[in-house]
């Protein structure tokens, strides 16, 4: 039977990138995106390049359709092993998803939970995963800092669900909210690791990458026309800074953590080097409580 590697949020940025690359491993790569269109057109591209895709159409904001994804990978016929968690979004303006919770929380942490919770128990033994996070949720990080993050201000999974966050956080909106959300999902990475010693999970922040679709969405015209025409073009040539990278760069170490890397419940950096969580997050008891909160919460809902 053929080996399968789910990509999520792959139809834009660095997931785009990564299916891309993947398709050259001679495995099949579940495209698991939530624009049909988009969709197609990458599992074409996929097949002139060669390679084999099949497509899943969810959208990681409501979890009657991530359930239905999920089954829907399950039944394919393939060994699945590997999963790169990536599909993610930074909102501006507040939005509920179809369940009517805050969209950031629903799209980067209810969504992605859901999905993994119900793949990996049926992953192949010495399977890959990967969650793309962001080292935003760490308070301490001078690069977020100025960039006006205030690292992650989690209080209880159902303030986050609703967007509410403690006071003396990010002046900008959506910021205490993507930190939070994202930090959520190290933290849910973290744990997985080691409830699932057969498996190899890990997490990765990629790095501040321009000229990907992130945040796009809610920029006004202008900001909107820099974002998707001028930074893809000058973005790659900041790439080799520090703590920044490159949509293929990302996609490539994306790449690598689900097909070559063999470590467990380790944090890497955009370089592909072990980084260190926020204090908070190397708190083994903060993270499992979290987790627990989670799972709770989306059983009770
Ligand atoms: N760019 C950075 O500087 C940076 C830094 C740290 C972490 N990250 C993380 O990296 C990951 C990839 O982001 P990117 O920078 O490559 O941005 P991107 O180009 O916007 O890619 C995000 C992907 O997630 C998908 N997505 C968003 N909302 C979704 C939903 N409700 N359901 C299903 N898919 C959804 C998008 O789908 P569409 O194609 O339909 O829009 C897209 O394919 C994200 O998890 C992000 O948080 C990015």
């Amino acid at each position: 039977m053929a080996e399968g590697i789910i990509v999520t949020g792959c139809t834009s940025g660095m997931g785009r990138e990564a299916a891309l690359a993947l398709a050259e491993s001679g495995k099949t790569v579940i495209l698991v995106a939530r624009n049909q269109v988009k969709l197609e057109l990458l599992q074409d591209e996929i097949a002139h390049l060669g390679g084999n895709a099949v497509a899943v159409l969810c959208d990681f904001s409501d979890l009657e359709r991530v359930k239905k994804a999920a089954e829907q990978i399950l039944a394919l016929d393939v060994v699945l092993v590997g999963m790169a968690n990536n599909a993610g979004m930074q909102g501006v303006y507040a939005k509920k998803s179809a369940q009517g919770y805050e969209l950031a929380a629903a799209t980067n942490v209810f969504g992605p939970f859901t999905l993994a919770e119900m793949i990996l128990p049926h992953l192949a033994a010495g399977a890959r995963v990967e969650f793309t996070v962001s080292a935003v949720e760490d308070p301490e990080r001078q690069f977020a800092v100025h960039a006006g993050f205030r690292g992650m201000r989690y209080t209880t999974i159902a303030n986050m669900a609703q967007g509410i966050y403690p006071e003396g956080g990010s002046a900008n909106p959506g910021f205490d909210s993507y930190a939070t959300t994202k930090g959520a999902l190290l933290a849910c990475a973290l744990q997985f690791a080691g409830e699932y010693p057969h498996l190899k999970v890990n997490a990765l922040e990629p790095g501040l990458t321009l000229g990907t679709g992130l945040g796009v969405e809610a920029q006004k015209p202008v900001l909107k026309f820099i974002a998707k025409y001028i930074l893809p073009l000058i973005g790659p040539l900041f790439s080799n800074r520090p703590n920044m990278s490159s949509p293929k760069k990302a996609g490539v170490l994306i790449a690598r953590l689900v097909t070559t890397i063999d470590t467990t419940g380790v944090y890497y950096n955009e370089k592909g080097a072990p980084m260190e969580a926020s204090k908070q997050m190397q708190d083994e008891s903060f993270r499992a409580g979290l987790v627990a909160d989670l799972r709770g919460f989306l059983k009770r809902e």
